[in-house]
């Protein structure tokens, strides 16, 4: 079965305090993940010690990146290399968030340097995609996101991208309470997988989970992970509100 995913993307949000009470709140409902159910918290780099340490116990718990600089190393102050987040023993890094697409000007080439430098260093991309709303009302989303696929994953050998993980997250859903309909979600999501068949074939496709994220709650997460294409969600708001992530990693099939 393919493996379905609960992430927490807490953005810039809480303090290291907050942070670790956030996830002590969430470890103490005593989850039970199965094999194939993973919750990842996506943290800002300074928490991600405290939050490995934190699930280091906790079987499929486990910890995410925001980012990480296109770079191998060098004399670019203040970024963080994919190298130094795996020497944390980080094991996936959010790649791609249309926010950093937006406010940091990052392409779909710049995006693949940062896909093959998370490889290199045995990170797993949570490569995010999806279409602001005039090229969704102009009816194009298909062409955009299956774009921003090929443009900065489709040089992986089949071996590779088999590994990765795609957050599909319409602009215009995030962070607006404007969630895709279940419908809407599936559609892209099967389509996505059709794409990614073509290129590498079936069983590559089956493999790879799709998340779905903009305003998923925890009143909705049951229906959207129903889908059969939707393998789970990227979280933002209700990643920061324990009782609300706790019945999204609950929703998980
Ligand atoms: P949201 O954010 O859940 O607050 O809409 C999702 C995301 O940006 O990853």
């Amino acid at each position: 079965m393919r493996k379905k995913i609960a992430a927490a993307n807490w953005k810039m949000n809480c303090t290291f305090q907050q942070g670790e009470k956030l996830i002590d709140e969430i470890l103490e409902a005593n989850i039970e993940l199965k094999d194939h159910q993973h919750a990842i918290f996506a943290v800002p780099y300074p928490y991600l010690l405290m939050a490995r340490s934190e699930v280091e116990e906790e079987r499929n718990y486990d910890v995410a990146a925001q980012n990480c600089y296109h770079k191998k190393s060098g004399a670019y102050t203040g970024e963080v290399s994919a190298e130094m987040i795996h020497s944390l023993g980080v094991r996936y890094c959010v790649i791609g968030h249309s926010e950093r697409r937006e406010y940091f000007q990052e392409t779909n080439e710049i995006l693949m340097e940062k896909v093959n430098l998370c490889l290199e260093n045995y990170i797993i991309p949570i490569f995010c995609c999806g279409e602001p709303l005039n090229i969704r009302e102009a009816g194009t989303q298909n062409e955009y996101v299956g774009k921003q696929l090929k443009d900065s994953l489709f040089h992986l050998s089949a071996d590779k991208i088999k590994d990765i993980i795609i957050a599909y997250e319409p602009i215009w859903a995030i962070g607006t309470g404007k969630t895709a309909t279940s419908a809407q979600a599936q559609e892209m999501h099967h389509f996505l997988r059709s794409v990614i068949t073509e290129k590498y074939g079936e069983p590559v496709a089956n493999e790879i989970s799709i998340l779905y994220g903009g305003s998923v709650k925890a009143n909705n997460a049951s229906e959207l992970f129903a889908c059969p294409d939707v393998d789970g969600g990227l979280v933002g708001g209700a990643s920061l509100v324990s009782t609300d992530f706790i019945e999204i990693i609950k929703a998980l099939p």
